[in-house]
């Protein structure tokens, strides 16, 4: 997508053909900042810190770590050592596995002077996958939004709401819920986002309403607690969320708060559909609520908040008395019967086991 009208990815190669560079998320929306990723332990502090994340974005940067790591030093030794340092980054993602994994089954058979021109062909692989994942995943999602479309007046606007951002910025490009709001957006459909500001990151304010308001896309920013009352007074069409687990049984986790827009939309029959790549679906659990690890990060992301001052510089204040306890869960699980359909590279399907199976049973193993 377009950065004030240069294309970018989130992730790519530098010139050098050998370092990773990187769009810095924790300086946006305030500052666009580049980032330049040299060491196995530069790729696994920017997903710890957040600089990147999204579960494809967390999943391609993984993949490009373990690149920069057989670079540095291709022996087994660094290849075991490189998949558990970065496995243990982020807990919840379950892509983060996937692109470890499939490094790993390419890398170990092979001798070392090979890996690392290998590790960086298939970490590049992994991110033109995810482009084309992304852009099938909109064109799937396009046909909903132009079915809703289709009941209105032609002039009438579709009012989508999503939480948090599974934009182009949490994935390789496209992203998973925005990419069909944007391939409307170029169709020509009137499309409008009610972007969550998502607490306590705020991925929806900094994030989403940056990258929505690049592409030209109009959208309001709501507090998270808004989207209940507009969904009763008839103001959104539909929801649209990503997801960074999915299990085989069509849960879904996302940020957290994701679960209560999808009981609200629920009780006040809003359709709830959650975009993912296939890389998110994680075949080996059925129960999500019971199975999904969910990342518990620090409090202090609850009790301060950071923002922009008026002479331009960006700091942190406190929200809550000094030493206020406070518990920061990143996720929560949606179960699946509060999801109207997931919409996937491969099509759009019931948030079930049978409907996730007929859509890729040819390449998973599907258990109980
Ligand atoms: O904590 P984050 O910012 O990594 O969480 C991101 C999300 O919850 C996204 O909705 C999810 O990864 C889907 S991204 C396409």
């Amino acid at each position: 997508m377009n950065v004030d009208g240069t294309p970018y990815r989130t992730i790519w190669l530098a010139e050098d053909g050998w370092a990773v560079e990187i769009i810095d998320q924790t300086r946006l929306p305030h500052a666009f900042v580049t980032r330049r990723l040299e060491t196995l332990e530069d790729a696994a502090r920017a997903i710890t810190d957040m600089q990147v994340r999204g579960a494809p974005l967390i999943g391609a940067t993984a993949a490009y770590g373990m690149a920069l790591a057989m670079h540095a030093d291709a022996s087994d030794g660094s290849l075991g050592h490189a998949y558990d340092t970065l496995l243990g980054t982020r807990p919840t993602a379950v892509n983060l596995r996937w692109a470890l994994d499939g490094m790993r089954e390419t890398l170990a058979t092979l001798s070392a002077n090979t890996r690392a021109g290998s590790a960086y062909a298939a970490a590049v692989r992994v991110c033109d996958e995810d482009v084309d994942i992304c852009s099938a995943i909109g064109d799937h999602g396009l046909g909903l939004i132009r079915d809703i479309h289709d009941t209105k007046e032609e002039s009438e606007t579709v009012n989508v709401l999503t939480h948090c951002n599974a934009g182009w910025l949490a994935t390789v490009d496209w992203g998973t819920a925005l990419a069909p709001i944007y391939k409307a957006h170029d169709a020509g459909i009137p499309v409008h986002v009610w972007v969550d500001e998502t607490r306590p990151r705020n991925q929806g304010a900094s994030l989403t309403a940056w990258e929505l308001g690049q592409h030209g896309v109009p959208h309001t920013l709501i507090v998270d607690n808004a989207g209940g009352h507009l969904m009763q007074h008839g103001k959104v069409d539909l929801c649209i969320t990503g997801t960074d687990r999915t299990t085989a049984s069509g849960d879904v986790c996302n940020k957290i708060g994701t679960y209560l827009k999808a009981l609200a939309a629920d009780d006040t029959g809003v359709p709830f559909y959650v975009a993912l790549p296939s890389p998110t679906i994680d075949w080996t659990l059925d129960d999500g609520v019971r199975d999904i690890p969910i990342e518990e990060r620090d409090g202090a992301e609850v009790t301060r908040m950071s923002g922009r001052t008026g002479d331009g510089s960006v700091t942190s204040v406190a929200i809550a008395p000094d030493d206020c306890p406070a518990a920061n869960y990143a996720f929560d699980v949606t179960p699946a019967r509060l999801v109207s359909g997931l919409i996937t590279e491969r099509g759009v399907c019931a948030a079930t086991r049978e409907g996730l199976s007929n859509l890729f049973s040819d390449d998973k193993a599907v258990t109980t």
